[in-house]
């Protein structure tokens, strides 16, 4: 691990501004830059070096810091050949949102400008960075990882680093923001069954924060039987969990609530039920959604 105290961040926008103010009360020497310079006067402010001028920024410190909409607009923004050179030699950290294909791309072409890549994809809200729990997946070279450790733990307690292969920040995180919305949309239907009874919906909010490890279980162990191809003795068979869904479309009518949530998840299981994997474990779901089932 190396311990530069010079970094840049190279977009200011909801994120990147709370990155570059985060490293500025930690004590870092943070020089930004944004293509809109009034999201950089409170930063100016706090201590932060400003420049308009987008290789002055890059050349300031080893570690560059881009966090801006997407990887197209980090290729726009570094592309220049001006801009691209003063890279070489440097360390950049991408922290804007994309796919594994993205950061292949963006490793192949940044390693050929002759600059060290690390993908990162962060799990988090702004509010939430800064924090000891605060989750930032990071994949692709090893040493551009140890020059940049320091400076990520201050942004997020809770690196996770997948290591060489750089597509994996950005695999983690999509399957982390699906789990996470799944969750959500289930949660959804849920609310309009508790209105429609009368009850509270922070109360079902609370309950499910309450059994939050119990659903983790659940998950991880069917995500061990899905590793395993092992479906076999179920305790709740893929039928009986097919019923639920069943059931939660009758209540919808009954109540005269939307039955789109329930009505799209019982399409999928009986996708699985057709192809014979109502006796096998819940697990047995995955195989309806692989190439040619
Ligand atoms: N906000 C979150 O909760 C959150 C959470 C996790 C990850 N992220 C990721 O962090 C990244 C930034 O998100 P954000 O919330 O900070 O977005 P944002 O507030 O919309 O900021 C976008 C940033 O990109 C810059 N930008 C956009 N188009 C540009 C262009 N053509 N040329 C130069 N600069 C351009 C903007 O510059 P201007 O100021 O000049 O417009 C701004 O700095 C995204 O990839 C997002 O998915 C965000």
């Amino acid at each position: 691990m190396t311990t530069t105290r010079e970094v840049s961040v190279i977009g200011l926008g909801s994120m990147g501004a709370v990155l570059a103010h985060t490293l500025v009360r930690n004590g870092y020497r943070v020089t930004v830059w944004n293509r809109t310079r009034a999201k950089a006067e409170p930063l100016i402010k706090e201590g932060a070096a400003f420049t308009p001028d987008i290789v002055t920024a890059i050349n300031a410190s080893p570690v560059i810091i881009i966090c801006v909409t997407d990887y197209q607009v980090t290729r726009n923004i570094l592309e220049p050949e001006n801009v691209a050179s003063s890279l070489a030699g440097r360390t950049l950290v991408q922290l804007s949102t994309g796919t594994p294909k993205d950061a292949r791309d963006a490793e192949a072409w940044i390693r050929g400008i002759g600059a060290d890549y690390l993908d990162g994809a962060i799990l988090a809200t702004p509010s939430q960075m800064g924090m000891p729990d605060t989750p930032i997946f990071l994949s692709g070279s090893g040493t551009a990882y140890q020059k940049s450790e320091q400076i990520l733990k201050v942004l997020g307690g809770n690196l996770m680093y997948m290591g060489e292969a750089v597509g994996s920040a950005s695999a983690w995180d999509i399957a982390a923001l699906s789990s996470l919305f799944g969750l959500m949309i289930g949660f959804f239907h849920g609310a309009r069954v508790i209105e429609e009874e009368g009850l509270r919906v922070d109360a079902l909010g609370s309950m499910i924060a309450g059994i939050a490890p119990v659903l983790g279980q659940m998950v991880k162990n069917t995500s061990d039987d899905i590793q395993k191809e092992d479906y076999s003795e179920p305790q709740s068979t893929l039928e009986i969990c097919a019923l639920s869904f069943e059931l939660m479309i009758r209540q919808s009518r009954e109540a005269g609530i939307n039955a789109e949530i329930p009505e799209f998840a019982l399409k999928l299981f009986s996708k699985a039920l057709n192809a014979g994997y109502g006796n096998e474990r819940l697990g047995a779901l995955i195989k309806t959604l692989r190439a040619g089932s």
